[in-house]
């Protein structure tokens, strides 16, 4: 029987509780191989004091460099899985990204964490979590 979600997306930041909400999509999925897993990953629009540092495009190439990077790897830990995966680097302000995502390609359920790799850990929220599980159409699962 196909489960009750068909279609995961996972929005993964490379924090540790974002991989930690990949596993918990990953065993979710475990249960019917027809269910797929969409990875999504936002590259946030570059802070004015990059640009004056390096130069717009050297920072930008090497940071999608480096996103790719970690995707792939995303990608070759999810390859035993049978399960159909999508990996998507995207750019734009992660919250509007992730919630415009689910909506545009269907997904029932997103799973991310409460917080990522902002520094402040003052709030059980972080801005991203905090603005999809308000905006999301769909029910989200945040992972602490
Ligand atoms: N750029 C991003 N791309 C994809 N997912 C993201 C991005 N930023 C945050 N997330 C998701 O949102 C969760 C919470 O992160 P966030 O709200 O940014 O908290 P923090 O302020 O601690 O960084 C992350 O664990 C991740 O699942
Ligand atoms: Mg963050």
């Amino acid at each position: 029987m196909m489960s009750f979600y068909s279609k995961i997306l996972v929005a993964h930041d490379g924090s540790e509780l974002a991989e930690k909400a990949l596993k918990t999509a990953m065993k979710l999925a475990g249960v019917d191989k027809r269910i797929e897993l969409h990875i999504l990953h936002v590259l946030k629009p570059l802070p004015l004091l990059d640009f004056l540092e390096a130069g717009e495009e050297s920072v930008k190439v090497l940071r999608r460099e480096r996103a790719e990077l970690m995707m792939n790897e995303i990608k070759e830990s999810l390859d035993g899985m049978g399960n159909p995966i999508v990996i998507k680097i995207s750019e734009g302000h992660p919250e509007k990204k992730i919630v415009n995502y689910a909506e545009h390609h269907a997904c029932d359920m997103i799973i991310m964490g409460s917080r990522g790799l902002g520094g402040i850990k003052e709030f059980f929220l972080g801005s991203v979590s905090h603005y999809v599980v308000q905006h999301a159409k769909v029910p989200t699962f945040i992972i602490k």
